[in-house]
This record gives structure tokens, sequence and C-alpha cells, in this order.
């Protein structure tokens, strides 16, 4: 997850590839609860990993259900309708809500001697309409604290099942799921009736309840939105294996991908054209737009088809959220688009018909919106502008808005407070990363070079940490193919050239946060020492060990953008880049930081002789004849001398800041100023 304070991403070019997308919350329990009430054993995969599911998966451990979990995918044996404890059971339900509910009505038709209880802010979400209803059959609920609020204690009940029983559908839809759910339990022998009082909201959310009822073989009879009926002989049966599906509103970004990118296609696994979640609907809308997509169980693969898209009109009202990823779409396209009867966008974490207007003025499109529409015009090539998108603590404004990075004009799009994702996608950048590809050179890269002990590593972590980039020690390589050299018996002499050359080639180097290792293995203080140091520059000045390492070093070029720090970063590795920093500091400054460093973690140092190896090092990395330390001609030079570390990375971040702001093109390095388009 990226806890910037915001995310620049440079211009894509393309993506392909596959993703798989979390689980949907509110199919997982389902699915967990309904496992445990039919016979038999059910695979579960894709299970979403949550507070909420975990709360489910020990409850049901706890009622004696067997569970067995293997990463994402859960084994479930079911009770069979009966539970085999007798025993008093206190469950404890965190603050899931999407657990609570079901399990208070299949354990009240269940019946024993159970206590449910959660956090404090589960102790004040109201349940005393799911409550009345289960009484109203017969169900025995006591409430332990507050009438109508959570804990609740549940003894035997007495079932009177031959009226209709009432619930209300005007509070949450989660009552009548947890009534649909449980009620089976009693229906061998009769019909079971449901009737909704009021008007019932989240239609699609009793939809998935009703599409996984039948698959555990239970098939209610829908009069309308009023009521529901169980027909008597119901039986839950166990599907054998069932998939849990991925939330169908995080797909829409990727199929949005497929759709706008140029590439082999994006397969999106976890979510099919048949899915039971209603912003599968999506595909339909994107599809009108241009995107060609073919699907099959649990997954969709989308390729672009028609280009530009072609403008719509649609009545989003099936599609709320979904839809808002249509208006993104919308920049791509032949003509205007206009997304109708989007009233509740108004209402959501956002206004969000006024955040998609504004945010997509600011990169240049014309936008017109009224009470419940809006009408998005395309932006053609030429016309698009470096924005800094606004995300209003909403998650979805976040994802869509990353989509504008494949505009023609390659311009990076800044997205503000890029962790709002995190509310149903945390990983969201990351799975786009994963996908998307860029123009040779496109990459962003920041070099920081300098003498040694100048605080270049210090600076080039904490302003790739602010950007949310990548980060190159390339020091580090050095140091670890100096060090793998002595290992394999070989001396860092000219002789060995070619026989540290080829080690380096091959380097099993790998960077785990300030951990260096080597094979596996953890060798970040026995290279961090100050012969290690040494023997880092005696290896350094081998010119084909210089060039083994360059593939190596390019690597680390990955979206969205790297801070490298070395010697010749700026020189010869990304001579393109467009911003290089040559740090420097006096030798006393840079002595007396090292030897303060050495000092704190326990080793013993000398100053002089700290002074006298560093400057000695220095010598040698400026005189060799390959790529020998010095500022690239286009570097700015910064003495820290005098300088606090933050001060040195706002100066940096300042430097970069006014390039991205004088010459947004610049910031990649295969377009620069001026160059035709
Ligand atoms: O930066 P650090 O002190 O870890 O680098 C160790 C040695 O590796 C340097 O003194 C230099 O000789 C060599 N080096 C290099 N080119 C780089 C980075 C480090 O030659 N890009």
């Amino acid at each position: 997850m990226y806890s910037t304070a915001f995310l620049d991403i440079p211009p894509l070019a393309g993506a392909a590839g596959a993703v798989t997308l979390p689980g949907s919350k509110s199919i997982s329990n389902r699915v967990l609860l309904l496992s445990a009430l039919c016979s038999g054993t059910t695979e579960i995969h894709d299970l979403l990993d949550s507070d909420d599911t975990r709360v489910m998966l020990a409850a049901l451990r706890q009622l004696g259900c067997g569970v067995q979990v293997q990463g994402t995918s859960v084994s479930v044996t079911g009770l069979g309708g009966q539970l085999t404890k007798s025993e008093p059971i206190e469950f404890f339900m965190g603050n899931a809500g999407t657990a609570m509910r079901p399990l208070t009505a299949a354990l009240a038709m269940l019946g024993g001697d159970f206590i449910l209880k959660g956090v404090a802010r589960m102790h004040e979400r109201p349940i005393g309409d799911l409550v009345d209803a289960l009484r109203e059959l017969g169900c025995r609920i006591d409430y332990l604290g507050n009438e109508g609020f959570p804990p609740l204690h549940i003894g035997q009940p007495d079932l009177k099942l031959d009226a209709p029983i009432p619930v209300r559908g005007d509070v949450s839809s989660q009552f009548l799921t947890a009534l649909l759910m449980a009620l089976p339990l009693a229906s061998q022998e009769r019909s079971i009736t449901i009737e909704v009082v009021g008007e019932l909201i989240s239609k699609p959310y009793i939809e998935i309840t009703l599409n996984l009822l039948q698959r555990y073989g239970i098939q209610v009879e829908r009069q309308g939105w009023q009521r529901f009926v169980i027909p008597a002989g119901s039986r839950y049966q166990s599907p054998g294996t069932i998939h849990v599906e991925a939330d169908a509103s995080s797909a829409s970004y990727f199929i949005a991908l497929g759709a706008i990118a140029q590439g082999a296609g994006i397969r999106v696994q976890g979510v099919g054209a048949d899915s039971i979640q209603g912003d599968i609907r999506f595909v339909d809308a994107a599809q009108l737009m241009g995107a060609k997509v073919t699907s099959g169980p649990n997954w969709l693969n989308i390729e672009r088809g028609s280009w530009p898209l072609k403008g719509i009109e649609l009545d989003c009202n099936h599609i709320p959220d979904a839809a808002m990823t249509l208006a993104v779409m919308a920049l791509y396209a032949d003509g205007p688009t206009t997304l109708r009867n989007i009233a509740s966008w108004r209402v959501k974490e956002t206004d969000r018909i006024a955040a998609m207007a504004i945010e997509s003025r600011k990169l240049g499109a014309r936008v017109e919106e009224g009470p419940d529409w809006i009408t998005i015009h395309p932006l053609p090539a030429g016309q698009w502008k470096a924005a800094s998108i606004h995300t209003y603590d909403d998650h979805r404004v976040a994802m869509c808005f990353s989509l504008a990075a494949f505009n023609p004009d390659e311009i990076s799009v800044r997205i503000e407070d890029p962790k709002c994702v995190a509310k149903t996608f945390p990983d969201y950048f990351e799975a786009l990363f994963g996908l998307a590809t860029v123009q040779p050179g496109a990459i962003p890269v920041i070099c920081i070079d300098g003498p040694t002990a100048s605080g270049k590593g210090t600076l080039a972590s904490r302003v790739a940490e602010r950007l949310g980039y990548h980060y190159l020690d390339s020091g580090a390589l050095y140091r670890v193919t100096a060090y793998a050299a002595l290992q394999a018996g070989l001396s860092l002499e000219p002789q060995h050239e070619g026989a540290i050359a080829k080690l380096a080639t091959t380097l099993p180097v790998r960077f785990a946060g300030e951990q260096v290792l080597l094979s596996g293995v953890d060798v970040t203080d026995a290279i961090r020492s100050e012969e290690g140091g040494m023997n880092a520059s005696k290896v350094s000045t081998l010119a084909a060990v210089r060039t083994a390492l360059v593939a190596l070093q390019h690597s680390f070029a990955r979206l969205p953008g790297l801070l490298a720090d070395g010697r010749d970063m700026g020189t010869v590795i990304f001579a393109q880049a467009p911003l290089k920093v040559f740090l420097t500091a006096s030798a006393a400054q840079r002595a007396e930081r090292r030897y303060k460093q050495l000092i704190s973690k326990g080793f013993s140092a000398k100053l002089d002789s700290l002074r006298a190896d560093l400057e000695a090092r220095d010598a040698r990395d400026m005189s060799r004849n390959v790529a020998p330390l010095k500022p690239a001609q286009d570097a700015l030079q910064l003495d820290n001398s005098h300088l606090s570390i933050e001060q040195s990375v706002d100066q940096v971040l300042n430097w970069w800041q006014s390039k991205a702001q004088t010459a947004p093109f610049a910031l990649h390095a295969h377009r620069r100023p001026g160059t035709p388009t």
C-alpha cells in the first residue's frame, strides 16, 4: 500500500497480464455460514482474509465444525443442521457485522446455550429488528446489556413457523439475509414465509443471498421484494467446491484497463460474467464503449476493441459504484458520454458527481453535470494537462483517475492521498503497476551521486519513501560482489577480473528493507564495514565487473519510479535521468558522521584513520579509468555540510517538484522538453 502524500503515475503505454482480485466480503461470510450449516465438506476457494471472516471462522470452530485453512482456501465440514456439542458457548464477534447478524439467526434456530458479544462498538449497533423477528417465530433471545443491542443470550427455541414472519427491510438488508440463511434449518416439513415490512433496501445484496442459497440447494420463491417463501422439504446441500468471487466493483478498473491499454489483454481472475454481484453488469457498459470481453467461470478476459472508445448514454442506476469508471473511460472516447440516474453519487463517500467533474476538468476535459447526471467530453491528444487529482478520501476517485495515465500526451498523473484505496483494495496501485508497461526509459529516475559518507543513502531512501519510489543502493552491489568474490576464494586484483565479473552477472542478491541478502543469507553487517567499503572500491575499478552489474542496476527502474544512489548513477547507469544530484560535504564532516554511525552501532573507530580511509577511497573512486566519481554535467550540486537530513530531503523534493511543474515531460527521460511529439 502507498501511504505517501501523493503518488505520481508516469505515463503508461500499455498493459497486459493477469490479476487476481481480493474476494468479496459479503460473499465470503455467507459461504462460510452456509458451509457450516449443511452436511459434508465444502472446499472454499479465494476466501477473503479480513477481520470479519476470521471472526466467523473462529465461531464455526467453536461450534464444532471441522475447519482447515490453507492460504486463501478453506475446507469446512458442516454440522448437517445439528449441533454436536451441548455445553454453553461464548462467542466473541469483534466488530464483524457480517458475522454477528447471520450467526445470531442461525444459532437461535439451532438452539443451545450461547452468548454472543463483541467490542464496545458492536454493542452500539442495533440488532432489535432481527431479534424481534426471531422471537416472533419462537426463538429464545435475551439482551444481556441494553435492549435492542448485543450482547445476547440465546436459548432453546419453541418454533412456530406457520404464520408469515415479518421483518423490517428498511434498516439493514442483513436482517433479511440472516433469516433467509437460517430458516431452511426448519423447513423440512413445512414451507416458511417471510414478509418484508417497509421498502427493502440494498436489493443486490439480497440477490447475492438468494443466489448463494441456491448453490447450497435452497430455492427461495420470491414474490416481488415483499414475500419470500422457503418451500417445504428444503435442505442445505454442500456444493462440494465453491469459489468466492472477487469484488466486482474492483474488477471495473481492470476491465477499463483492458479496454484502454494497448497490449495482449488483461485477465481478471476471481470473478466471471456469471457473477452474482450487481456491479458485474459493468461489463455490458464497457462492451458498449468498445471493450472486447470474454469470460468463463471465475475469469474475465479484456482486450481493446474499438479505439477510440465509443461515447455512450447510459442509465447507471444498476451499477452506481462501477459506473464511475465509465466517466474516466469517456476521456478516451470518440464523442460525449452521458451517465444518467446517478443521484446516489452525490451522497457517497463524497459528492462523486462534483468530484468526477472537477478532477476531469483539471485534466483538461469539458464536463457538464446535473442533479443526477454527468456528461464527459473526450479529451483529444494535445489537450491533456498535468493535474494533481484530489481524491476526497474516496477510494473510487483514486482508482478511476489512475487510468488517466494512459493519456496520449504522455503526461504523468498525480494521485493525492493514494492510501484511500485501502477501503476496498489496499494493493490497487501495486496491481496496476504489475500489469502496466511504459515506453523504454519512461520510468522516472532520480540519481544521487557523491563521495563516501556524504549521506547519499539516507537522502535517497528518504526521498524514495516520500515519493513511493523504489530505491537502489548501488554501492551495496559492489560491496556484495567483493564479498562474494572473497568467499569464492578470489582475490580482488585485476587477474581475477573475468571470474569476479562472471560472479557479478548472476549475483543472487536481494534487498529486504535495510537488509542485504546473498543467497538468502543476511550479509548486511559483513558488507557494511569499512573493510567492506574498501573491498568494494577495489572491485569497482574493474571494467568487466562494472559492465556485469549494469543490467541488474537497470532492473531496479520499475513503476512508479526509482531513487538510485552511488558514484556513476547520473554519469553512466541512468545518464538520461531527469534529476541528478551531486551530494557533497567536507571531508571533516563526513568522517565525523561515519564515526558517530559506527560508534552508535557498537563498532570501535578512530576519527583520524576514518578520514584517511575515506579520502583514500574517494581518491581511488575519482581517479579510476572507468566511470570515475564526478558530477554529471547536468547534476545539481548539494553541499549538505550544514544541512539537516530533512532540509536535504526537502531540497531534492523541491527540485523534483519544480521540474514537474515547469516541464512535466522532462520527468520521463525518453522525451525531453522541446522534443517534437
Ligand atoms: O556507496 P558505498 O560506500 O556503499 O560504495 C562502496 C564503493 O563501491 C564505493 O567506494 C565505490 O568504489 C563503489 N561504487 C561504485 N559505483 C557506484 C557505487 C559504489 O564504484 N555506483
